[in-house]
């Protein structure tokens, strides 16, 4: 589920980070993964096979006696000569064979029918077989993705739920991050969706960075900077290695020209997480802007350490040595 599982949203529960996740744990003790719906009911997006086989009428009827390894192992395939006979046991298991007797004898293979290819144009565990194993499916096959478009503004009825459904009412804190990160997409409805319910999660628990984070964000994409300065501030004064609002506030701080601490915040985040190309971009573009040439190269090059095919890293390393750009101050 961890990798099958896509969502529209994922919240890291609070002081939990998904990378803490081992077999065997509960991954909902770390992250909740939240879906668009219409009603609350019915699922908009059915993208990845966990969501889609939830869906179906055979997972809601069997419930645990149907898993992914019922039919498969999810990172292996039949050989091609037996993959009809293959899917069709695995589907009589259930059905039985007296059933097969009776329908569509001409066509063996069930799968052609219940669980059609779909197109596929998301990233890597969009569903390409029809998991939903619809009764009849839809003609012609449509990707049932493509229902709900994050740039476009959703029907006001739109709602975030938790997927698995959450035991008890949803959290305004999960929500409110889960629509904070949609709303980075630029729906406006999402914006406003974020901005409610990081009012009431914010009220209910007043320090909890990543809410802080996320409020300074949307601040900021208001055009409210002074707002978002202080959200960022107190984010830091709660939990100092609050990654997103150090990165955040260094920007600002960078924009009205105090790179003393832009740097020292970018540099203490880069140190974390040198993998996060853009903090060590930034932080070049400032120790460059005032006067730190060598420095500059440095945090260049250590970004090039992690990806080594960021062309923009490369483009200013290359700058930078050459002298095409002087970090003299100007
Ligand atoms: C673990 C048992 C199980 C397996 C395996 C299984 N199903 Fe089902 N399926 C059910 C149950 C239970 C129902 C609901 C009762 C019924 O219709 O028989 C159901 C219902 C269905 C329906 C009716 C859907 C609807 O909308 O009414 C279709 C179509 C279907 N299954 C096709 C398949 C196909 C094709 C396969 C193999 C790829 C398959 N099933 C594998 C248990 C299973
Ligand atoms: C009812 C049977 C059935 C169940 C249950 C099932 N699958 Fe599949 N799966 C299929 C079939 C059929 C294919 C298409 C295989 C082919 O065409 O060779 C497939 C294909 C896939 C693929 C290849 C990409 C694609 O979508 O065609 C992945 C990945 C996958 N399944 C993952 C999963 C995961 C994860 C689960 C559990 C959430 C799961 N499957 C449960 C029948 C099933
Ligand atoms: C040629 C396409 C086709 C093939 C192949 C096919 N089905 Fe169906 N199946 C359908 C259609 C269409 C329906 C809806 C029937 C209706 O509404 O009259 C259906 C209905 C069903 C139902 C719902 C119960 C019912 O009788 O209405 C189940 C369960 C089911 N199929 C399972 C299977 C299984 C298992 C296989 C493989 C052994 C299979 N199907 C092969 C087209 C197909």
């Amino acid at each position: 589920m961890q990798c099958h599982l896509e969502g529209n949203a994922i919240v890291e529960q609070p002081g939990r980070h998904l990378y803490q996740f081992r077999p065997g744990d509960d991954l909902s003790d770390f992250v909740r993964y939240y879906v668009l719906t219409s009603d609350g009911k019915e699922k908009l997006r059915a993208v990845s096979q966990f969501e889609a086989l939830a869906q179906s009428v055979c997972k809601r009827s069997a419930g645990d006696a149907l898993a992914c390894t019922t039919c498969h192992d999810p990172h292996s395939a039949p050989k091609p000569a037996e993959r009809v006979a293959y899917y069709r046991s695995k589907c009589l298991n259930c059905h039985g064979e007296q059933f097969a007797t009776k329908h569509h004898v001409e066509q063996q293979d069930c799968t052609a029918c219940h669980m059609p290819r779909v197109q596929a144009l998301d990233v890597a565990h969009t569903q390409d077989s029809d998991h939903r194993i619809l009764r009849v499916p839809p003609v012609p096959p449509q990707n049932p993705g493509s229902a709900v478009d994050s740039t476009a503004t959703p029907p006001v009825e739109t709602q975030l739920v938790q997927f698995p459904p959450a035991n008890g009412p949803e959290s305004p804190r999960g929500l409110a991050l889960a629509w904070s990160s949609m709303a980075a997409a630029s729906s406006q409805y999402a914006a406003d969706q974020a901005n409610k319910f990081l009012t009431e999660a914010v009220t209910q628990n007043p320090d909890d960075p990543p809410v802080l984070q996320a409020l300074g964000y949307m601040e900021e994409s208001r055009g409210m900077p002074q707002q978002a300065r202080e959200h960022y501030e107190h984010a830091l004064r709660v939990n100092p290695l609050a990654v997103d609002a150090a990165a955040n506030l260094a920007l600002l701080e960078a924009r009205q020209g105090n790179f003393d601490r832009a740097i020292t915040l970018w540099k203490s985040a880069f140190a974390r997480y040198p993998g996060r190309s853009t903090l060590g971009i930034n932080l070049a573009r400032a120790q460059c802007l005032s006067g730190h040439g060598d420095d500059a190269r440095a945090s260049i090059a250590r970004v090039l350490q992690f990806n080594p095919d960021l062309t923009l890293a490369h483009d200013m390393l290359r700058q930078l040595q050459s002298g095409e750009v002087k970090c003299d101050g100007k």
